[in-house]
């Protein structure tokens, strides 16, 4: 087989790129591990940033976020007794966030790829990129008993955290960033009617809290939970309970449960590798980098290296341009460590960790008095929030 661009991993970064790419003419093959099946059977997170909805909007796969999706303004935050709220709209500059889940978001894609005849390999087994220093790259994968070669101009390491592309970078070239938070999130899904029209970010000493939404009869709520607790410790019962006891009184006596569709823990993790290019090898989404989920950046992030490579492959293919080639890996790094910062920041202000010392819960509460008597402050909050320019 022969593309021009052979994508590893079939998840939103992987298909929106393939997409875009796909309405400019260049050709694509996406290699997904999984079956399609899997892949929608993930529960991700909910909040784009203005810039995501607008690449889903340009990849001609915005119908059904703008018809279904919900337009926040704003969100709140609880602490120390007191519900402040955080005005993205007025500190933003009149930008926004769009909730939709994820799971929505790629269904839609996967939707998108089918009306256009995009190739997308689901079950492919022992995915690898060779030859990725020369000018004629190729992937390999294994479909039953049959090896099949693919070959391309670039390869695009689209594979998530546990992916095969980044491992294919030698070690003394590839530099690590770690950082790995002391608790997980408990997560739960419910078919109920959310007990906030906007989200609400909880900080209690009991340990955080979020309540979020999947639409206004669907919820996804979390708990702050230790990283030796498992699901089966966790009843729906237990999970309510503990959910209220760290939401304002007002608010959690206001809280509908019901049976948990889906209820996972993920723990909470930092990382981001450098370089995010080796060759004609281009890293993009979590195969690259992640974050803990508390600034609500994971999808976000990898749509800013979406963007950088779409229009840096447009340049190469349509003006034999590869200067954004050249300097894609520096480029989206700068926008990657900005959303490190912005997702570590929220994560040490609103936690509760087991080893802080009196010292440091102080300088919490000081980091939420100061945000909220500071409109410098919120400013800053909003405008990485609805995500900064790319
Ligand atoms: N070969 C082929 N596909 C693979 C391989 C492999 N060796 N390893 C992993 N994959 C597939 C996974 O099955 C998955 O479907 O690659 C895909 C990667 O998708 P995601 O993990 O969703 O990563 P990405 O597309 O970068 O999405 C960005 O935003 O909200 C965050 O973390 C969240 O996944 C989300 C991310
Ligand atoms: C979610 O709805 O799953 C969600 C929302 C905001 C976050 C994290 C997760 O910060």
């Amino acid at each position: 087989m022969k593309t021009q661009v052979c994508i590893i991993g079939g998840g939103p970064s992987g298909l929106m790129l393939s997409q875009l790419l796909h309405l400019k003419g260049i050709d694509t093959v996406v290699l997904e591990r999984q079956s399609r099946e899997y892949v929608l059977g993930r529960i991700r997170a909910g909040v784009l940033e203005h810039g995501f909805a607008e690449l889903m909007r340009e990849a001609q796969c915005g119908e059904r976020m703008d018809k279904e999706g919900e337009i926040h303004d704003g969100f709140l935050i609880a602490h120390g007794g007191q519900v402040s709220r955080v005005d993205l709209h007025k500190y933003s500059g009149g930008s926004s966030v769009v909730v939709y889940g994820q799971t929505e978001l790629t269904r839609d894609l996967y939707a998108a790829r089918d009306r256009m005849n995009g190739v997308v390999i689901h079950n492919a087994e022992d995915v690898q990129p060779h030859d990725l220093k020369s000018a004629t790259p190729y992937v390999t994968y294994r479909s039953g008993d049959e090896v099949v070669r693919i070959d391309c101009d670039f390869v695009i390491g689209a594979d998530g955290f546990h992916g095969v592309s980044r491992k294919s970078i030698p070690r003394d070239v590839l530099k690590e960033y770690e950082k790995v938070y002391p608790f997980g999130w408990l997560g739960v899904l419910s078919r109920t009617k959310p007990v906030s029209p906007e989200l609400i970010y909880a900080k209690h000493e009991r340990g955080f809290a979020l309540c979020s939404l999947r639409s206004q009869v669907l919820s996804r709520y979390y708990i702050q939970v230790p990283l030796t607790d498992s699901v089966e410790d966790w009843s729906d019962d237990a999970f309510w309970a503990e959910l209220k006891r760290r939401l304002p009184a007002d608010v959690a006596a206001q809280l509908v449960t019901g049976a948990s569709i889906e209820k996972s823990i993920a723990p909470l993790r930092s990382f981001v590798a450098e370089p995010m290019r080796y060759g004609n090898l281009f890293l993009a989404g979590d195969a690259a980098h992640i974050v803990p989920p508390t600034g609500a950046r994971g999808l976000n992030s990898a749509a800013s290296d979406i963007y950088y490579l779409y229009h840096a492959m447009l340049a190469h293919y349509q003006n034999g341009d590869s200067t954004g080639l050249d300097q894609y890996s520096e480029k989206a790094l700068a926008r990657v460590w900005k959303a490190q910062r912005f997702s570590w920041w929220m994560t040490t202000m609103l936690h509760t960790f087991p080893d802080s010392i009196a010292y440091d819960q102080k300088l919490q509460e000081t980091d939420l008095a100061y945000l909220f008597s500071s409109e410098a402050a919120q400013r800053s909050l909003a405008e990485n929030y609805v995500g900064l320019p790319f």
